[in-house]
């Protein structure tokens, strides 16, 4: 079949192609690209396979482009063309056996089929012709093209072995699930059972790197169902594990919390593309096990359980090769604050709570209203509503005393430099005691938020501390 979409006649694929020609070389594109290209999906990384060597392809392409960057990575046998925003990878077709006793394969130079062979998916070993007598063609050994349009993931050759080449293609067939809105082909799914704990050879990294487009997908919930289906989650995530199940006393069960998590994280994923929210929503309930309790007055509680699972995440972050900065901070702190909104629109808002919060949570705290909005996952229709009425009343109470405070951003307007000096003070406790009582006074409505009332509320408080006669 010879393909005629716009995007296969980039002037840059027919350049590699009469090079090829010239050298008396066969190469093609494969991989993702031609997967995408069918999914009408954006896709700027180019792979080309060479029957030979893809180096020297490489070479001779980047210098008919002039002033392309060329990059050889010879222990790989790889190289990649870059052109302003195009990059080509260059790679000689492979052939590779495995050996039981090794998890490194034995690579020798192979045809293309031998490649197409070597590949994860049915969908991803298409490959489309790049030399001029058959500039187009399409050739797809394995039915991926009716794979897509079935919207089924499936290996070419047997799962057992596509998966013990590489355990890491297990979590990605999930991945393609979830962001393609795929179905596991149920030889792929059994065989993803099977192989299951062969993950743990994986490097974290790898893991992680997956796990974070899963988190980007549009329902995120998919990916993560399938990764418990698999039996994959305990192996990975441990902590998320222990939120399944429910236990029932006294014929009072609680939710599934495992359940509950996903269905918050596809709520938020509908609202925001931030792969941190979506990592907080992940973990927002995470200190739940660990807090559960039952006593016959209030039935099942999870007392602290926001701030116990914030301080789950470090070690989680750790673990799981998570970046261990001012992102892991943010989760940290939305999962920590994730409850203070639940609790002001059930309780009395009254503005001194309001202003705490928006101190608190800062330039984050539409995200978190995200987050709590998503929250709600209750089945009872009245309550739902309930909380919808009053948690537009909050917003717009945030949005007045903003306007009024500026609370956001707040610096204190008098800084402690200026009360050492007026006070004649060192640096010491009583100058901090002073700066958080000014701090409380506005947060608590007591003063505006200026200079001149924080600055007589600052000498009145001396005086009552007898710094002051
Ligand atoms: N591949 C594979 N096994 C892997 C990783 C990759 O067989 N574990 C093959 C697939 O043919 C894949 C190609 O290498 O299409 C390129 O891999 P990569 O760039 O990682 O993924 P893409 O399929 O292009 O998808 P994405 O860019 O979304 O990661």
């Amino acid at each position: 079949m010879i393909i005629n979409n716009p995007k296969i006649n980039l002037p840059i694929l027919h350049l590699v192609g009469d090079t090829a020609d010239e050298m008396g070389l066969e190469c093609y594109v494969i991989g993702g690209w031609v997967r995408d290209l069918f999914l009408h999906r954006e896709s700027q990384d180019i792979d080309v396979v060479v029957v030979g060597s893809g180096i020297v392809l490489a070479q001779a392409v980047a210098s008919k482009l002039g002033k392309a960057h060329l990059s050889v990575f010879r222990t790989y046998g790889t190289a990649q063309v870059k052109k302003n925003d195009i990059e080509i990878e260059f790679v000689g077709a492979r052939k590779e056996s495995y050996r039981s006793d090794s998890r490194n394969p034995i690579v020798e130079d192979g045809t293309l089929e031998d490649d197409q062979n070597r590949r994860d998916f049915t969908m991803n070993a298409l490959a489309i012709c790049l030399n001029k007598s058959r500039y187009g063609e399409l050739l797809d050994p394995f039915g991926g093209l009716q794979d897509m349009d079935e919207c089924t993931i499936r290996t070419p050759l047997d799962p057992d072995i596509t998966f013990s080449d590489d355990p890491l293609r297990m979590l990605r067939a999930v991945r393609f699930a979830s962001q393609l809105g795929f179905y596991l082909h149920s030889e792929t799914f059994d065989a993803i059972c099977r192989n299951r704990e062969r993950i743990q050879i994986i490097t974290k990294e790898r893991v992680a790197d997956e796990l974070n487009k899963i988190m980007l997908s549009r329902r995120p919930s998919v990916g993560w169902k399938l990764i418990d289906k698999t039996g994959l989650l305990p192996l990975i995530f441990p902590e998320l594990n222990n939120l399944k199940g429910v236990e029932t006393k006294e014929g009072k069960g609680h939710k599934d919390i495992f359940l509950h998590t996903i269905q918050v994280l596809d709520n938020v994923a509908e609202k925001s593309d931030n792969l941190w929210l979506r990592w907080a929503a992940l973990l927002h309930d995470i200190g739940k096990p660990k807090t559960k309790t039952w006593d016959e007055k209030s039935g099942w509680t999870f007392f602290n359980h926001n701030y116990i699972g914030a301080k789950m995440i470090p070690r989680i972050f750790r673990s799981m090769k998570l970046p261990q900065n001012e992102k892991m901070d943010y989760v940290i702190k939305m999962v920590n604050l994730h409850m203070r909104p639940i609790h002001l629109i059930e309780e009395e808002v009254t503005d001194s709570a309001v202003r705490r919060l928006l101190f608190e949570a800062g330039d984050d705290i539409d995200d978190l209203m995200i987050l709590c909005s998503a929250d709600i996952t209750s089945r009872n229709q009245e309550k739902v509503e309930r909380f919808h009425k009053n948690y537009e009343l909050l917003k717009q109470k945030m949005v007045e005393l903003e306007e009024r405070d500026r609370i956001r951003n707040f610096q204190p307007p008098v800084r402690g430099d200026e009360i050492m000096e007026i006070l004649h003070l060192p640096p010491c406790n009583q100058v901090g005691e002073i700066k958080t009582a000014i701090k409380d006074a506005i947060l608590d409505g007591v003063i505006p938020n200026e200079y001149e009332p924080a600055k007589a509320f600052m000498l009145q408080k001396a005086k009552e501390m007898g710094l002051l006669t």
